[in-house]
């Protein structure tokens, strides 16, 4: 019998119209087992995927400047553009090529169709680049074969067969200029919408084309263009298809997850998990509709785990800075890790016990200091990172509403003004913010905290206690 109520009743009755994806069996996983010890390769692909999303995209100087701060940050490699979709893509690799804007250890990547004209035109963006890496893709999923391409599963094979014959011919003739080195990506797009027995065929048969070796791996890019299913299941299919991979050593296994289901960066993560080399995705996750895997998101949950990610975040200030200038977006409040709210507590026990674990902290510090210790393990209750790590403050740690108890109240006066409470003047004065505070139906900030503790002390005819400079 069926006793749940919330079944008995329809209340979304047009959910039939959507299907859910094939179950996927396989029983020999075993990402479930693993643990994230290193930082993928990280890809980022901000100024083609986010770019192409934007309301308004970047303009040539904006590109330039997202481009020298993914520089900065660390990355390695960067899809720069869509050559062959636009005058201003192309030229704006032509000038970071021309201008000398590419530091030696830093590859390009520049994203095609597998169409002949689209590809001889990326092929020419990319003359004189030192390390470029040609992108392409077709989309290989049971309905674009059907309804967008009217294409057979084989007929489809020979059009990215076709399409890596002519780019591995004009791969050698680049290379002639012995300055240049072209590496291969291939997408088989919409990856999770196609048959994984077909994708792995799909990849083979342009694998093979290449001829890569260990030494000269060939790059295959597994996307999530829609997020369709759970991070499980891209992760059972991502191992899955690692291991039956031909020649698994000549290839770079790379993710490019979006975020429709709102678990691109899990996705991610459990793909790595599964075996994956490589990660696309975009600072903060900008991207088509809900967007691509967020790798600062990524490369600080890293981070949190106490691996070094490989990308240097350490002032998310500029991040943020950056990608609103350039992307002309917000950035939640609510933001993973960057959002002004995610290290701020308003509820009166959470900050009673992060202003116990910041008291800890202080004291473990001096114990260290005075046995010249290493690094302190960070023990803060509900604070999974140190906000200076990432370049933020403590100020925003505790703020007082409604919500807020004495222990926030006592740890704001004291972190700012150096004022001690004793016992009882935490509670009373707790008590008349809290009343306060409902009254007014808002936040209360550090100074008039201060205003009103002095009232408080005039009635009870005291002065105020304060702790003394160490
Ligand atoms: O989401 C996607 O499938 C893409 C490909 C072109 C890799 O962006
Ligand atoms: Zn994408």
């Amino acid at each position: 019998m069926n006793t749940n109520p919330n079944n008995l009743i329809k209340r979304m009755p047009l959910a039939g119209k959507y299907q859910p994806f094939p179950k996927f069996h396989y029983p020999e996983r075993q990402w479930p087992d693993k643990k994230l010890e290193k930082p993928p390769l990280w890809c980022s692909v901000d100024l083609r995927d986010g770019n192409q999303a934007l309301i308004t995209p970047m303009n040539i100087d904006e590109k330039l400047e997202f481009f020298q701060y993914l520089v900065k940050v660390g990355f390695k490699e960067i899809e720069v553009g869509y050559p062959s979709a636009s005058e201003t893509e192309f030229q704006f690799v032509r000038k970071l090529i021309e201008e000398n804007h590419i530091p030696d250890d830093v590859s390009i990547q520049v994203l095609t169709q597998s169409r002949e004209d689209l590809i001889r035109r990326t092929f020419e963006s990319l003359q004189g680049v030192k390390n470029g890496i040609v992108h392409f893709y077709n989309s290989t999923s049971e309905v674009q074969r059907r309804v967008v391409f009217q294409k057979s599963k084989e007929e489809i094979i020979q059009l990215a067969v076709e399409a890596a014959d002519l780019i591995l011919e004009l791969k050698i003739e680049a290379e002639k200029n012995t300055h240049t080195k072209i590496r291969i990506q291939y997408s088989p797009e919409s990856f999770t919408s196609t048959e994984p027995e077909y994708a792995l065929e799909i990849c083979e048969r342009v694998i093979e084309v290449f001829q890569p070796t260990e030494v000269d791996p060939i790059c295959i890019n597994l996307p999530a263009t829609v997020e369709v299913y759970t991070p499980n299941v891209y992760a059972d299919i991502v191992e899955w298809f690692g291991k039956n991979l031909k020649n698994r050593k000549a290839v770079t296994l790379s993710l490019h997850t979006h975020n429709d289901r709102g678990t691109g960066v899990a996705a991610s993560e459990l793909g790595l998990l599964a075996g994956a080399d490589r990660i696309e995705g975009t600072l903060l996750g900008n991207g088509e509709r809900t967007g691509n895997a967020d790798i600062v998101n990524l490369a600080l949950n890293f981070y949190s785990q106490g691996i070094d990610p490989g990308l240097d975040f350490s002032n998310v200030q500029e991040t943020i800075r950056i990608f609103e200038k350039c992307n002309k977006l917000k950035v939640p409040e609510r933001h993973p890790y960057v959002g002004e709210l995610v290290f701020t507590a308003f509820s009166g026990s959470h900050q009673d016990a992060i202003h116990k674990g910041f008291q800890h902290i202080s004291q473990q510090n001096q114990s260290k200091q005075l046995d010249g210790g290493s690094l302190l393990k960070w023990e803060v209750p509900y604070i999974p990172i140190d906000p200076k790590d990432i370049g933020k403050d403590y100020t925003a740690v505790v703020r007082i509403n409604s919500q807020s108890g004495k222990g926030g109240v006592s740890y704001m006066l004291e972190k700012d003004f150096g004022i001690v409470m004793n016992a009882e003047e935490k509670k009373q004065f707790g008590i008349l913010v809290k009343d306060y505070s409902n009254q007014y139906w808002r936040e209360i900030n550090s100074l008039e905290l201060k205003k009103m503790w002095e009232k408080f002390l005039a009635k009870s005819n005291k002065l105020p206690t304060y702790k003394m400079e160490t």
